[in-house]
């Protein structure tokens, strides 16, 4: 089976989470177009989505979903996105799309985050994945000095800018054995909007397609 069947799959099996008028948070990136796919088949039974990006807000709207703003509707119930890596205690990187800041606030905002992957996601130790941190474009190298002294290799992501019209920087060889204490550490360097460590606010269901089915994990 191939990888954008595995994804397929998790994204389907994301549906039995849904209960008829709840608002959906949608999150972004292959695995999340999947999931916008299958909404269309339900879309009669929710009251609306709130968008992690404006690439799934054209998405949505154009199955004629109603994309909310998340100062009106308040907390969500469900919130349903993919990730660049994930481990066993649900920690996760994201932000591989870029639109890690949106997709922290509105996994913040849900009661309950699904996270639908392929098994290639899985890891035993976060880190394969370089890290996306989100930067306000002036403290650009500022941030990239300060991710080196802390053992990183920083790469600016080339003719990118996220919706918030800021930059990324990818950085790889941060030493990610305690994902919270980094989530945090990265987060405190002036200039650094977030980071694409969910520990803090990690997952709560795992959905992982994989040749054998999909398998949940939770903690
Ligand atoms: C976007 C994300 C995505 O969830 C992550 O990059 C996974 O993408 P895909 O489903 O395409 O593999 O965090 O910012």
């Amino acid at each position: 089976m191939s990888q954008d069947q595995q994804k397929r799959l998790a994204a389907q099996a994301a549906l039995d989470f849904i209960e008829s008028g709840e608002i959906v948070g949608v999150g972004t990136g292959s695995t999340t177009n999947f999931f916008i796919d299958a909404l269309a088949g339900v879309k009669g039974r929710i009251d609306g989505v709130v968008s992690s990006s404006e690439a799934s807000a054209d998405r949505l709207k154009a199955i004629g979903l109603p994309v909310l703003d998340l100062n009106r509707t308040g907390d969500l119930s469900l919130y349903v996105d993919g990730a660049d890596e994930a481990t066993a205690h649900l920690q996760l990187i994201k932000g591989g799309g870029g639109a890690l800041t949106c997709e922290k606030i509105v996994a913040s905002a849900s009661r309950r985050f699904i996270c639908i992957i392929d098994e290639s996601k899985l890891s035993d130790h976060l880190g394969s994945f370089p890290l996306p941190v989100e930067v306000i474009p002036m403290a650009q190298s500022l941030v990239a000095r300060k991710l080196i002294a802390m053992g990183g290799q920083p790469q600016l992501r080339a003719d990118f800018t996220t919706d918030n019209g800021n930059v990324i920087l990818d950085v790889r060889g941060l030493d990610l054995t305690d994902p919270l204490a980094m989530e945090s550490k990265i987060n405190l360097l002036p200039g650094v909007v977030d980071n694409g460590l969910f520990a803090a606010r990690r997952a709560d269901v795992l959905l992982v397609g994989s040749d054998a089915g999909v398998r949940q994990m939770t903690i």
